[in-house]
């Protein structure tokens, strides 16, 4: 790539230079303002392709800064990125409101939020940042009780049978009250809250292995949600991008229920997924706000590609067509999941998966087809 030019504004001189050095490493050209005017100076007459900013400076707000920015012509659509020791949601809310394109807290994990966002934010098609490490797959609806949680179990299960030398996770990330234990039978107590409380350097790939629970009949290890919503508040959700970094580097595959959670938290994993598997049940109500979610992915810069419908008929046999739900997701559907009647709650209520309990059913061998559909497009897709 030419080289792209980042200014920084930034009133601390440490902090100035530790960030000059790291984008400089990184292959951008820097320049550095130590204060709010002469970071307007130099953003008027550098015109650079990217600004960070502390909107704590001594003489000019980030608010009256951006404002300014937005304002001229000249930097109207420069991205610009608060970097802030403010850890506040609605400071983040009103900087993101004011014009600010992204705002990143000052942590440990700000400089690796600002080397993904930059290049995102020029457009620039960066490597895939983790071309090793494990596929990773989440599970999303635009509802609930549209069979998410089921679906994603049965389909770790199919994967963990169809290669048993492959190991399989399946995280549960489901705020506030995660149902993957229930639904598999795990009783135990560790959960995305007590691992994202392990240190990083001791989360590594082999205690990850040795410490997530063995599920029997399923195949796969689990990284159980959080059992009540109090367990939810207390959960460091900083840690979760390092929490997925981890089970990628310990597994083969990360299969990640996220339910009909569309958030910060959630928005991030399903940008970094292989493959999103989209869970659209038979009903006009559904399909129609699968649609908005859809369009809202896309507005993010999510690859359609990556994005795999599946109609689930967990509805009943009177729902809509396939092609009608084609018609408004516009969208081609894969693989529809026939609706099972009371055998899926059966399964479920004994905790067994779909392919143990009903060997011979159609649901079976569809969830089987799925499986290897869905593997085989992540894979294509890395490569
Ligand atoms: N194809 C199907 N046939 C019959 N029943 C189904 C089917 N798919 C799902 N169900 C039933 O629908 C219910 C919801 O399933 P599940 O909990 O997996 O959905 P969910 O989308 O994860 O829901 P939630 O929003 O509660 O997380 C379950 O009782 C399940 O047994
Ligand atoms: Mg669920």
């Amino acid at each position: 790539m030419d080289e792209k030019t980042v200014l920084i504004i930034d009133g601390d001189a440490a902090s100035r230079k530790f960030l000059t050095h790291t984008l400089q490493e990184q292959g951008y050209a820097v320049i550095q303002a130590g204060s709010g005017r002469e970071g307007l100076v130099f953003a008027w007459r550098d015109r650079p392709d990217v600004i960070v900013l502390d909107p704590s400076l001594p003489d000019l707000g980030g608010d009256v800064l951006i404002k300014k920015l937005r304002q001229d012509q000249r930097t109207a659509s420069t991205p610009v990125i608060a970097l802030s020791g403010i850890d506040d949601t609605e400071r983040m809310n009103v900087s993101l409101e004011q014009g600010f394109n992204e705002y990143i807290v000052k942590s440990g994990e700000a400089i690796a939020r600002l080397l993904e966002a930059i290049p995102r934010l020029l457009g620039i098609k960066t490597e895939a940042p983790r071309k090793t490490g494990g596929l990773q797959i989440v599970f999303l609806s635009a509802k609930g009780g549209t069979g998410t949680s089921s679906l994603c179990a049965n389909v770790a299960m199919n994967i963990a049978r169809t290669e048993p030398e492959s190991n399989t996770v399946v995280a549960d990330m489901v705020l506030p009250i995660g149902s993957i234990a229930p639904l598999v039978g795990y009783k135990g107590s560790i959960n995305l809250a007590t691992i994202a409380d392990v240190p990083s350097q001791e989360m590594t790939p082999a205690f990850l292995r040795e410490s997530l629970p063995n599920i029997g009949l399923w195949r796969f290890q689990l990284l159980a949600g959080s059992p009540d919503p109090e367990t939810a508040n207390l959960l460091q959700v900083k840690r979760i991008p390092h929490v997925i970094e981890a089970l990628q580097a310990a597994f083969d595959y990360v299969l990640i229920d996220l339910g009909r959670s569309l958030s910060r938290i959630s928005l991030p994993i399903i940008q970094q997924a292989d493959m999103i598997a989209l869970i659209v049940s038979t009903d006009l109500g559904t399909v129609t706000l699968t649609k908005t979610v859809l369009e809202y992915l896309q507005a993010q810069g999510v690859d359609t590609k990556k994005i795999y419908p599946i109609l689930n008929r967990a509805v009943g046999l009177e729902g809509m067509l396939k092609s009608d739900a084609e018609k408004i997701l516009g969208l081609d559907i894969v693989t529809t999941v026939p609706y099972m009647g009371s055998n899926f709650i059966m399964a479920n209520n004994q905790n067994q998966p779909i392919a143990h309990k009903f060997p011979h059913d159609t649901a079976t061998v569809v969830l089987q087809q799925m499986t290897t559909t869905i593997i085989d497009r992540a894979r294509n897709l890395r490569s």
